[in-house]
């Protein structure tokens, strides 16, 4: 075998997490040349993919640095009785001394190159790889030992390392298991200058409520142009919106302080300044409260109850109050406040972007790209909240105006490669997005594969998304099978994965047939229970054990047979 990859000990990677950095730091230890060379082509990689890669020789790197670093990426060779390269040889001593700092911050991944002739195969990879997690890092994929022929696996790594870096930022996750069988050889989209860091204003072409008049829920259909962006996407692609505060809460705010509104503030690290309320519009984030957040702004404040939540032994209680309060809550409660505009401004976090599965296909639409987005609208605390880009997107877009978006692309959410494998999608709600990609890809290729769909949403009349597409689409026989389940329309309610679970005879054919499963939408509850209904027609149909159905479609996942988009 040219690969090994590590077993057991990497059971915790990132495939559940989110919230990452875009920030890479790519370090290798290379003797001939390989290491350098593939360390090469990683980066370039995660650049084309919107990542801010720092990329160096070990013994180029400042070792006291690593305590900044947030994702790191090691590749490493061996040489001789399981020595590193030269170059290597200083981090490595470094690290495997009592000097190297406590690395909890840290997530990381190795690839080694090696040569399985020698008993020491890959040492110099290994011994990285332990020492991280011995000093408290996380790894983002397991690593990956190479033999002589190293190009393979390492492709693989490259590919598992990007997802589960993407995985990380994304609100959705990989597949159960997370699986790294994606190839290095998948399509590689046309490059644009656009990318997260430099977004595109993308102009607004339509935007329509999708749900009938009386329905309780309000969900956007948004087509923006792509026109000259030279943005490409693929079916199962997120697009990632940059959005505005509710301008009611920034004006709260800004009275509540006392504050000015036009004094100018610093909105990057650059110094380049706008007026205050356009930097509470577009560029912090005040919807969201984090322990950091507290922990300074308890230096602004004079109020004691603030410095008295951070005490030991009140966590739950921090935790508590952290949870669904916005910064008006704050600075309401914990008045009065030292400090100007300014020191407040300078303890926010940027304001991120939201990814929202994308809903149309490019080839069937070019330079468009269309969105499924429900006005997220609650009350707490006393106080009626909004989902800060839904509300923006809802309220406050309108056709001619711009949204500053960008393509974020998710390998984990892909058709089959062959057209004529037969796809079964379930999403309910604002989940099914990616398939109305999916089908109008599938029709724009001539696609022969047989397509399912299983949907859901409250009632029948008023919030049946995209009714008329489904229609013309079973007519045409895009869609070949379609099941609906609304779940306030009868006494009991009624669920997608009831619909399945009439269906499982059917269901398991298709699966037995080759079919692709996916899921989109909600994660806790909907995707959940899902797969239990999964679990059980593989169980009554297929006469599978519980361990062996569950079994079967983590196989699917590994297999990318299974794939979830789930939020
Ligand atoms: P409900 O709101 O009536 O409970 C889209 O939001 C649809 O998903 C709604 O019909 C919603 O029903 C339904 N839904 C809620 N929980 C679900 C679950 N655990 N599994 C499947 N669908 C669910």
């Amino acid at each position: 075998t040219s690969a090994i990859v590590a077993g057991v000990e990497e059971s915790n990677t990132a495939n559940s997490q989110s919230g990452g950095s875009r920030e890479v730091t790519i370090l290798f230890g290379s003797q001939t040349g390989n290491c350098q060379r593939l360390a090469g082509s990683l980066s370039r990689k995660l650049e084309e993919h919107g990542f801010q890669v720092t990329l160096a020789a070990m013994n180029k790197f400042k070792p006291n640095n690593l305590k900044k670093v947030e994702n790191l990426l090691i590749l490493a060779s061996t040489h001789g009785e399981g020595e590193p390269p030269d170059n290597a040889r200083s981090f490595y001593e470094f690290l495997n001394s009592k000097r190297a700092p406590q690395l909890d911050q840290l997530w990381f991944s190795v690839l080694s190159l090696g040569d399985t002739s020698y008993e020491f195969f890959c040492q110099t990879g290994k011994d990285f790889d332990r020492r991280l997690e011995e000093l408290g890092g996380q790894r983002l994929s397991p690593r990956v030992d190479c033999d002589l022929d190293y190009d393979e696996p390492a492709g693989e790594w490259i590919e598992a390392v990007l997802n589960s870096l993407n995985a990380r930022i994304h609100v959705s996750v990989s597949a159960a298991g997370g699986s790294t069988g994606a190839s290095i050889s998948q399509t590689t989209l046309e490059q644009s200058a656009y990318s997260r860091t430099n977004p595109f204003q993308a102009e607004v072409l339509a935007n329509i409520n999708l749900n009938g008049r009386g329905s309780d829920r309000e969900t956007r259909h948004l087509e923006l142009s792509l026109e000259g962006s030279n943005l490409q996407f693929e079916p199962g692609d997120c697009l990632g919106i940059y959005p505005e505060n509710s301008p009611e809460l920034v004006d709260s705010l800004i009275e509540a302080m006392g504050w000015k509104s036009d004094e100018l503030v610093p909105v990057n690290k650059q110094g380049e300044e706008r007026s205050l309320r356009d930097a509470l519009l577009r560029h912090y984030e005040i919807t969201v409260l984090t322990k950091p957040l507290i922990v300074q702004a308890a230096q602004l404040s004079s109020n004691e109850g603030l410095q008295a939540l951070l005490t030991t032994g009140r966590e739950q209680e921090l935790k508590s109050y952290l949870n669904g309060r916005d910064l008006l809550d704050l600075v309401t409660e914990f008045a009065p406040w030292r400090g100007s505009a300014r020191d407040f401004i300078a303890i926010l976090r940027k304001l991120p972007a939201r990814l929202y599965s994308i809903a149309s296909s490019f080839k069937a639409n070019p330079d468009e790209v269309h969105l499924t987005i429900r006005a997220v609208r609650y009350e707490a605390h006393g106080r009626e909240r909004s989902g800060v880009c839904s509300v923006h997107c809802s309220e406050r877009v309108e056709p001619g105006d711009s949204l500053s978006i960008y393509i974020q692309h998710n390998p984990n959410f892909k058709l089959p490669a062959n057209p004529d494998t037969p796809i079964i999608m379930i999403g309910p709600g604002t989940g099914v997005a990616p398939f109305r990609a999916f089908l109008e890809e599938r029709e724009e290729l001539g696609a022969e594969g047989k397509t399912w769909l299983f949907y859901g949403d409250r009632h029948f009349v008023t919030d049946f998304l995209y009714q008329t597409d489904w229609q013309r689409m079973l007519k045409d026989g895009v869609l070949n099978r379609l099941d609906v389940a609304f779940s306030r329309d009868t006494e009991e309610k009624v669920y997608v994965q009831h619909r399945m679970l009439e269906r499982g005879r059917e269901l398991y054919e298709w699966l037995q047939e080759g079919a692709h499963v996916y899921i989109c939408g909600d994660e806790k509850h909907m995707a959940h229970d899902v797969q239990s209904a999964l679990v059980t027609i593989l169980e009554n149909e297929g006469g599978l054990s519980h361990d062996d159905a569950v079994a079967y479609l983590a196989e699917m996942g590994e297999q990318q047979r299974f794939q979830r988009d789930v939020y």
